[in-house]
C-alpha cells in the first residue's frame, strides 16, 4: 500500500516528514534512509514491553544484526519511568556506545518513549536526528508529531524539555493490535478531540465507526489516524511553539491535566481524564451560550457510547480548582479555556471565571449540582 505522505514545515525550515502506511515497518529502514541518507549508524531505544511484541518486525524492517552495536537500548515507559533518571540511561548507552552526530535515534514506543528518547536525542551532543515510530493511538496521532520531546519533574508533568523536530515519523496502524482495549480506548478519546476542535468530518466518522475503532481495526484506525495527523501537522506548521493556534489542541486538558494531578496520575487514563475535561468544558461552553445543547448532546452521546469511565464523584471540588491555577498553560495568570463553538470549530476564552468551572465539574458529576 502506498504510504500517505504528510509534512511538518517549521519556521526554522526543518521539514519532517510523517509516513502512514499497514505494514510499513517492513521497510522502515528505506524510509528512514530516505530522510537520511547519511546516516552514520541507527540507534534503538524502546521499552522491554513493546519491543517483545514488535522487535522482531523492527529489527527485520531495520536489517539489524544481532550484533551487540546493533543491541536496542530498552528502558522502562509508562508514566512513573518518564524521568531523567530513564533518560540518563539512554544517554549513559549513547555514550559507552560512543554514538556519534550521524547517528540517528529510532524511538519505538508510546509517547512516553517518544518523549524521553526524543529528548536524549535532543540533548546528545547538542542533539542528533530523531524518528519517532510511535506504538500507541496517543503516539501515532500526537505525540509523535510537533517537536516536543521531554520527561517529567518530580512537581510536576513536563516541565524539563526541548523543541526537536524529527526527521520521520513512520505510523503503522498494525502495531496498535496489540494495545489493551483501555489503552486503544483512551488514545480514541484523543481522536474525539480532533474532530470537535478542527473536523465535522472526522467527528461524524468517529460516530459512525467506533465501534469497529475500539475493536482495533486497522481498516477503520488508518483514515482517523491520517486525518488527526494532517490536523496536527497543519497547526504544528502554523504554531510551532504553541504562541497561539496549538493552543487549540489542549480542548478538554485543563480540567482534564487537574482531574490527572489530584488523582496523582494513578486512577485515569490521560486520555480518559481528557474525555471528562472535554464533557465539562463542552458544558462551560453551552452555559456560556457559544456552543449548542445539539453539538452538546452529541459529543457527550459518542463519549459515553465509547465506555465507562473510571468513577471520580468523590474527588473535591477545591482541590481540582488550585490545580487548574497551577495548569502550566496559565499564561501571566489568566486561565485559557479551549471552547468549542460548533463541531469543527472552537475559541480561545480567557475569562472563563470559577462559578463556569465549578458548572463544568458539577456536569461530570463533582460538586453539587447547580
Ligand atoms: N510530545 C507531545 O506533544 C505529547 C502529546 C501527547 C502526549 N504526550 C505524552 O505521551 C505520554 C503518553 O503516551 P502513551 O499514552 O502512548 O503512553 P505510554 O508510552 O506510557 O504507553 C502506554 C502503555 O502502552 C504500552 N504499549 C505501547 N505500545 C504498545 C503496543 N503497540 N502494544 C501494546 N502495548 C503497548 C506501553 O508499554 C505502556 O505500558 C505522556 O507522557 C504525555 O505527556 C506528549
Ligand atoms: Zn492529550
Amino acid at each position: 500500500m502506498t504510504p500517505h505522505i504528510l509534512e511538518v514545515r517549521t519556521r526554522s525550515a526543518h521539514v519532517s516528514r510523517i509516513l502512514i502506511a499497514p505494514g510499513l515497518l517492513a521497510s522502515i529502514g528505506a524510509a528512514i534512509a530516505d530522510v537520511c541518507p547519511d546516516a552514520s549508524r541507527l540507534v534503538v531505544v524502546s521499552s522491554p514491553t513493546v519491543w517483545r511484541l514488535h522487535g522482531d518486525a523492527v529489527r527485520r524492517g531495520l536489517s539489524l544484526d544481532d550484533r551487540d552495536d546493533d543491541a536496542p537500548v530498552l528502558v522502562t515507559d509508562g508514566e512513573k519511568a518518564k524521568t531523567m533518571a530513564t533518560m540518563g540511561k539512554v544517554h549513559d548507552a549513547l555514550v559507552a556506545r560512543g554514538v556519534d552526530r550521524k547517528a540517528v535515534l529510532v524511538a519505538v514506543g508510546g509517547g512516553v518513549i517518544g518523549d524521553l528518547a526524543g529528548f536524549a536525542a535532543a540533548s546528545y551532543l547538542r542533539g542528533i536526528r530523531l524518528v519517532h515510530v510511535p506504538t500507541t493511538v496517543v503516539a501515532q496521532t500526537d505525540s509523535a508529531i510537533g517537536g516536543k520531546v521531554g520527561v517529567n519533574h518530580r512537581l510536576g508533568k513536563n516541565l524539563l524539555g526541548a523543541f526537536h523536530q524529527p526527521a520521520l515519523v513512520a505510523v503503522d496502524p498494525t502495531v496498535l493490535t496489540t494495545l489493551s482495549r483501555r489503552e486503544l480506548r483512551a488514545g480514541l478519546y484523543e481522536v474525539v478531540k480532533y474532530g470537535v476542535i478542527a473536523s465535522a468530518p472526522l467527528f461524524a466518522r468517529c460516530v459512525e465507526t467506533m465501534d469497529a475503532l475500539l475493536d482495533g481495526s486497522p481498516a477503520a484506525l488508518l483514515p482517523v489516524i491520517t486525518e488527526c495527523c494532517a490536523i496536527k501537522a497543519d497547526v504544528v506548521t502554523r504554531d510551532e511553539r504553541e504562541d497561539g493556534l496549538r493552543r487549540i489542541l489542549n480542548f478538554g486538558h485543563t480540567i482534564g491535566h487537574a482531574l490527572e494531578a489530584v488523582t496523582n496520575y494513578r486512577l485515569l487514563r490521560h486520555g480518559e481524564a481528557v474525555a471528562y475535561g472535554m464533557k465539562a468544558a463542552s458544558a462551560i461552553a453551552v452555559a456560556r451560550g457559544a456552543w449548542s445543547e445539539s453539538d452538546h448532546a452529541a459529543l457527550v452521546r459518542l463519549l459515553d457510547h465509547m465506555g465507562p469511565l473510571p468513577a471520580i464523584a468523590g474527588l473535591d471540588v477545591g482541590d481540582i480548582l488550585a490545580a487548574t491555577r497551577r495548569d502550566k498553560k496559565v499564561v501571566a495568570g489568566t486561565l485559557h479555556f479551549v471552547l468549542p463553538t460548533r463541531i469543527g470549530e472552537t475559541t480561545i476564552a480567557t475569562d472563563v471565571d470559577e462559578a463556569q468551572v465549578r458548572h463544568g465539574l458539577s456536569a461530570i458529576g463533582i460538586g453539587p449540582p447547580r
